[in-house]
């Protein structure tokens, strides 16, 4: 890695899976902007991460907030570029059957996990595009498998991987590269919301998921790029992508 100032933003970073790869980055000498709604926990974090980060930047709002994206890119613009877009911040959305669900709620979910991160992406292309960056999308094995009861989650999830593909493929001459991450099963806020009233302890935490982002941020993004890996995937098959 070079002694380049490398920096990552990482939305939903103020617990669960987006706290644990900001740590990850700020072990590995990366500068952060993280972000989140909840203005108290997104500052804990913050504090955490400051006492050995080479910075961190808090910015909390709502991802579908068009100011809240401008500060994101704005502070890694100012700190002096972007290596990483970490697009992690997600919604579960009410749990239950698509016939009992009611749809003008897709109205949120698409525009927080979809519209989100490709409008992030859209405003980072030109900080990416000067470091040859990467962009990481977390999806989720909703995507492929029909779990009844998830079935508008799992369908933003769906349009994030096929957008992400996409994008991917469109980027490639600009050298900038996009991966897809299914982190698997993790004992989280999410997840609890996803289970209601179950005992989750089975679950690892998020933490399972360490060794996996070391080793994607040890890779060259050339030679990862358009791929999805599942995190939780015995560590030979990171090498054979999900
Ligand atoms: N947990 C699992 O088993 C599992 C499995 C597969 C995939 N995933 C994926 O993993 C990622 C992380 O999930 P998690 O389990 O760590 O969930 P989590 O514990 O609920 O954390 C979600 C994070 O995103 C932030 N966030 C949520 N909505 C936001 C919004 N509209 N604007 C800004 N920030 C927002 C939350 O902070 P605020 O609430 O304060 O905004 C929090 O920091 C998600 O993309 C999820 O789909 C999780």
């Amino acid at each position: 890695m070079s002694e380049q100032n490398r920096i990552a933003i990482v939305t939903g970073a103020s617990r669960g899976l987006g706290l644990v790869i900001a740590r990850v980055l700020a072990r590995r000498g990366h500068t952060l902007v993280i972000g989140g709604r909840d203005r108290t926990a997104l500052d804990d974090a913050a504090a955490e991460l400051s006492s050995y980060a080479r910075a961190v930047v808090p910015i909390a709002g709502d991802i579908t907030d068009q100011f809240v994206r401008a500060a994101l890119i704005d502070a890694a613009d100012r700190l002096g570029g972007l290596n990483l877009l970490v697009n992690n911040a997600s919604e579960l959305g009410t749990v239950g059957p698509l016939m009992a669900f009611d749809i003008p709620r897709f109205g949120r979910l698409f525009p927080v996990n979809v519209g989100a991160p490709m409008v992030l992406t859209q405003m980072a292309l030109p900080l990416l595009r000067a470091r040859r960056g990467l962009i990481v999308n977390i999806t989720s094995d909703a995507a492929i498998a029909a779990y009844p009861g998830w079935g508008p989650y799992g369908a933003t999830k769906a349009a994030l991987e096929l957008l992400t593909r996409t994008l991917a493929t469109e980027l490639r001459d600009q050298g900038v590269s996009a991966v897809l991450v299914d982190p698997g099963d993790m004992r989280t806020r999410m997840h609890q919301e996803a289970f209601p009233g179950e005992d989750i302890s089975d679950r690892p935490l998020p933490d399972v998921t360490v060794p996996f982002w070391n080793w994607l941020f040890d890779q060259d993004p050339d030679a990862v790029r358009g791929q999805r890996f599942a995190a939780q995937q015995e560590t030979s098959k990171w090498l054979q992508p999900a």
